[in-house]
């Protein structure tokens, strides 16, 4: 028997129904229609499971982040008790956007969705959860939303230093 791959306990993927209910529903098709890590990487998604609980001395986040070049780091807490505005800021997450690199994002608590489009357009829900780092490649489409626990803790990760403080600003309203 093969042993399940320990990354679908925190990461898992499906294609969103078109309702236009709360965002931060899961959005099952009916019957739900998952999407496997492998078809994500296909789309040049990376994933990785991770010990949350200790980041800081982490050596195999240390090995990703020098194999890799990412060199820049910070946290963004996200929830109605520490975000002003925060209907309308998890709308602004949610507007579909692409960047010109790499978006890396490590849930270290709680849970959040990141959405991506597949090669025909259609949306995929990556659903991280603590442990589950993630890597959008550069010019994907995407958007992020809370699910209904409205809590998530991220470590954001960066090549550049120009991108990572334009990230922050965005994260705390300081730019539209
Ligand atoms: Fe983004």
């Amino acid at each position: 028997m093969v042993a399940q791959d320990p990354r679908q306990e925190v990461i898992q993927a499906w294609y969103m129904d078109d309702s236009n209910e709360d965002q931060r529903l899961p959005h099952h098709k009916n019957p739900p229609e998952y999407v496997s890590l492998d078809k994500l990487a296909e789309l040049g998604v990376l994933s990785w499971r991770l010990d949350a609980d200790n980041y800081e001395t982490d050596q195999e986040l240390k090995k990703i982040r020098e194999d890799r070049g990412y060199s820049y780091v910070d946290f963004c807490e996200v929830c109605p008790e520490k975000l002003p505005n925060y209907e309308q800021k998890i709308k602004n997450f949610f507007e579909e956007h692409l960047h010109t690199d790499e978006e890396i994002r490590y849930c270290v608590d709680g849970s959040g969705y990141f959405d991506v489009r597949d090669q025909n357009d259609k949306w995929i829900r990556v659903a991280v959860k603590k442990g589950g780092m993630i890597v959008l490649p550069a010019g994907i489409y995407h958007r992020f939303t809370l699910d209904t626990d409205n809590y998530i803790k991220v470590k954001y990760i960066f090549q550049y230093l120009l991108h990572g403080c334009i990230a922050l600003l965005l994260s705390n309203g300081l730019l539209a």
